[in-house]
């Protein structure tokens, strides 16, 4: 059977772990240059109804150094601009292809394409989500911790797609997640019940130094996502408070390490100076994202 990754919720605790291991052995393969090709004659394609750097390249140099063909697809070159309904595309485009990843602005899209299509389909990104950054998010914290429990997680800032998928990701894996947010701009209520229902501790603040207490892992995002730039001067002045910079810092574990998925907005959401400096992991921690995208195709 097919398996889709729509939702983190999608995965299981073993799919996850199977993930991490996979991903690290790829890494390690790729250093000492004997990597697998296990994919030949296969072909992803890859529809884009937003801007990417990372997700679509790193998807697309995976699929390449697996052996197999990616092919990126703008939506807007797709016959779906002049209506052709999606579930059309899906059974289409499933006869051509073998796996599908879409990055959209509506879920609902996303989650009717892979009804339809016969072919995985992984969702890379959404309005509402962004699981599979998290995924590989997940290993950067397991590769520097050494561990994911008994870990304080903190993100700092909107309440955004990836603030939903760190949410989903404390229900799958039981970790340890405190999010602070303007009030204005907390993360899905329906999905922090639904992880709350499954044991998750996932707790939600508006004092940014309170969620960094004790705080391994420091992550913030953008204040504006895609789809949102009309918001962007508003969002400027009520976010202020949730920068991540040195004096937040200095209020978490002495060991914390700073994530974020990029792209940064420097002296927006994070200071040069933090993003820059030395408890920062962003650049390995979107060089994962290649390794992560391997272990799921
Ligand atoms: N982190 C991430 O998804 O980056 P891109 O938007 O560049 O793909
Ligand atoms: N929250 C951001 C993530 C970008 C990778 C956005 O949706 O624009």
């Amino acid at each position: 059977m097919k398996k889709d990754i729509i939702r983190l919720l999608d995965l299981d605790k073993d799919d996850c772990e199977r993930l991490f291991h996979r991903a690290i052995a790829l890494k390690e393969s790729r250093r000492s240059g004997s990597e697998p090709m296990p994919l030949r004659g296969k072909t992803l394609g890859l529809i884009f109804e937003k801007p990417s750097t990372r997700t679509r390249l790193s998807f697309e140099a995976a699929m390449a150094q697996l052996g197999g063909t990616p092919m990126f697809i703008s939506a807007r070159d797709l016959q779906m601009v002049r209506d052709e309904p999606v579930k059309d595309t899906a059974r289409v485009l499933s006869r051509y292809l073998d796996a599908l990843a879409i990055r959209s602005y509506s879920q609902a899209l996303v989650e009717e394409f892979a009804r339809f299509s016969t072919i995985p389909v992984i969702n890379a990104l959404t309005d509402l989500y962004h699981p599979i950054q998290v995924l590989s998010d997940l290993m950067t914290v397991l590769e520097a911790k050494g561990r994911l429990q008994d870990i304080k997680i903190a993100w700092v800032g909107d309440g955004n797609n990836v603030a939903n998928s760190w949410i989903n990701a404390a229900a799958v894996l039981g970790l340890d997640l405190a999010l602070a947010c303007p009030e204005r701009y907390l993360p899905s209520d329906a999905i922090l019940s639904a992880a709350r229902a499954r044991g998750a501790q996932v707790t939600v603040t508006s004092e940014p130094a309170e969620a960094v207490s004790g705080a391994e892992v420091i992550y913030t995002d953008v204040w504006a996502s895609m789809g949102q730039e009309e918001q962007a001067a508003e969002r400027k002045r009520i976010f202020v408070p949730f920068q991540v910079n040195a004096a937040l810092l200095a209020a978490a574990a002495e060991n914390a390490i700073v994530m974020h998925c990029l792209p940064a907005h420097r002296e927006e959401e994070i200071t040069e100076e933090v993003l820059e400096g030395p408890q920062s992991v962003v650049w390995e921690q979107s060089e994962n994202k290649l390794h992560m995208h391997k272990a799921v195709l």
